[in-house]
């Protein structure tokens, strides 16, 4: 069964478009002309999709610039935390849509074709920021000087520190928020220091109580399927069809049901997040509902109906995994994404698998044996490992550990932190990279735009973000 459950997870049938509950925020994006390759193999270019903001820009500041991430459209510069910062430092704010994402799709829709997505590394995505920055310095007056800062978070966190590893001269500064920069595949299967118990322990040092309950809830799904009586759970859960006895069901169902009240915590916002989550403060529903509820099977279905919104599924479909999969995150554009896992981004919690919390397994991991032979069959690619990841772009923990002006910053409510560098050590060094813990922060909560209702915690974090990279654009030499 692992095999199945691995493929599926990364390789979801997605040349279907991905259809979102709700359309994207408006933006007035332009597009700018890009090269297909930077390195000389195919001299074409496409368009590459952008947003711009320059009201309060002033000569000589800061170009704010997001990067895209792993997602079907491209968060506008106005939707970002860089918009406000743009304010503060009389800088302007930009984002660039990721090559292969969204609009921005070299090849139309025959992008992922074998032939033509090989022009999807991570040297050209580096490379068309550095383009994309050297076009905005002659096409926005009073810009040839200003110092860049690149924010992203999560996969787009990896790019950003990435970014500012190897082209530092461009790359002034970087937030790097929920960066999963360690935990990629070793060679050798040893442990890589990706610490699936993370998750887990957010989950008891947020409430204990709840955690037993919820964690009682699988044993009484478990139990019920094995002693025949399927149906109770299929009315429970609103099934369409009744679960067997067979225990690959019973981790089908596992895994859908971990995804979704692990991803209650990590997309735990003040706001509603159409696309994430569509309800605002989902963990705290969660632990609160799970304390209250006297039914164990009732939190299981309640960690599901968070995604739906004003939409309820008729039923559960558990044969078809994958949909359900899309329906929980239905942001991220899984075949690109999956691709990138296969090309040079091998991590551990793949697209959407963290390991499991609550099932059976607490500490499975998905089999890389499978993810590998997917790689090579679908795409004729073999994943990096973790060595060649980290000496070839430079995001060792060893180089980190002396970066500079890189701003990690990491959630309490986040599987990804199991993932993201622990501690920079100290230096006298002003300048040098710093690791942010936020408490009951959600994934690359930050990121977004302030909203009135914001967690405390967060709108902390943006303001001391803020100073740090005041301070840094006041006193560190360029590189
Ligand atoms: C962002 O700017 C677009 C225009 O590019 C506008 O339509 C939209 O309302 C703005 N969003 C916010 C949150 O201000
Ligand atoms: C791209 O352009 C360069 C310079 O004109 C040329 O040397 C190279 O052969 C071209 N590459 C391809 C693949 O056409
Ligand atoms: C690709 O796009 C073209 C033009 O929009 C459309 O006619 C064609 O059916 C699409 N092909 C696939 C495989 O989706
Ligand atoms: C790593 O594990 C896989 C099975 O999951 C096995 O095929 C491979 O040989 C192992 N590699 C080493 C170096 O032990
Ligand atoms: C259990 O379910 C799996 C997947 O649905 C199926 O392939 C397998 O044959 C089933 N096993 C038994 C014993 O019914
Ligand atoms: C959860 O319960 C606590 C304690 O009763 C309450 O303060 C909090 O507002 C509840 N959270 C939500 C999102 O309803
Ligand atoms: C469940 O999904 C399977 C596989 O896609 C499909 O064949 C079946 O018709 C679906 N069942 C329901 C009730 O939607």
């Amino acid at each position: 069964m692992k095999p199945i459950i691995a493929s599926a997870l990364f390789f979801t049938s997605l040349f279907t478009p991905i259809a979102l509950s709700q359309a994207p925020p408006p933006c007035d994006y332009k597009t700018f002309t890009q090269s297909i390759d930077h390195f000389g193999t195919n001299n074409n270019t496409f368009q590459q999709r952008y947003s711009i903001f320059t009201e309060h820009f002033k000569p000589g500041g800061p170009i704010l610039y997001f990067i895209g991430e792993e997602s079907t459209y491209l968060d506008c510069a106005n939707d970002t935390i860089l918009y406000w910062m743009a304010e503060e430092l009389g800088g302007m704010a930009v984002s660039l849509e990721h090559r292969y994402f969204g609009n921005s799709l070299p090849f139309g829709n025959a992008s992922m074709e074998v032939k033509n997505v090989k022009y999807l590394t991570l040297e050209n995505v580096m490379a068309d920021g550095v383009a994309f920055v050297e076009w905005l310095r002659t096409s926005v007056p009073g810009a040839q000087d200003s110092k860049v800062v690149i924010a992203s978070g999560s996969y787009g966190a990896y790019i950003s520190t990435a970014m500012r590893q190897n082209h530092p001269s461009t790359f002034f500064a970087a937030i790097s928020s929920a960066a999963p920069v360690r935990g990629f595949i070793r060679a050798d299967n040893s442990s890589n220091g990706h610490n699936p118990d993370y998750t887990l322990q957010a989950f008891l040092i947020a409430s204990f109580e709840a955690t037993m309950k919820i964690r009682n809830a699988f044993t009484v799904m478990h139990d019920a399927i094995r002693a025949g009586n399927g149906d109770t759970v299929q009315k429970a859960l609103n099934l369409c069809t009744s679960p067997p006895n067979n225990e690959s069901v019973i981790a089908v169902l596992d895994q859908i049901y971990d995804t979704a009240i692990t991803l209650t915590l990590q997309f735990d916002y003040a706001q509603s997040r159409p696309g994430r989550i569509p309800i605002a403060h989902s963990f705290d529903l969660m632990l609160n509902h799970s304390i209250a509820s006297s039914e164990p099977l009732d939190i299981l279905e309640y960690a599901l109906s968070l995604f739906m919104g004003d939409d309820p599924l008729p039923c559960v479909n558990w044969t078809d995994f994958p949909s359900i999969v899309i329906l929980l995150s239905p942001v991220i554009q899984r075949q690109t994404f999956s691709y990138i896992t296969c090309a040079y981004n091998p991590n551990a919690v793949g697209t959407m698998g963290h390991p499991r919390v609550f099932a059976n397994n607490p500490h499975a991991l998905l089999s890389w044996t499978s993810v590998i032979e997917s790689c090579k069959k679908t795409y004729n690619v073999t994943p990096l490992t973790e060595d060649v990841v980290w000496s070839r772009f430079k995001i060792s923990p060893k180089d980190l550990d002396i970066s500079t002006r890189i701003i990690f910053s990491n959630a309490e409510y986040d599987p990804t932190s199991g993932q993201a560098p622990p501690a920079v050590p100290l230096s006298d060094d002003v300048c040098q990279s710093r690791v942010l813990w936020t408490n009951g922060m959600g994934h690359r909560e930050d990121l977004f735009a302030p909203e009135e209702g914001d967690k405390i915690e967060v709108v902390k974090t943006r303001e001391k973000e803020l100073e740090i990279l005041k301070t840094w654009l006041a006193l560190c030499e360029d590189d």
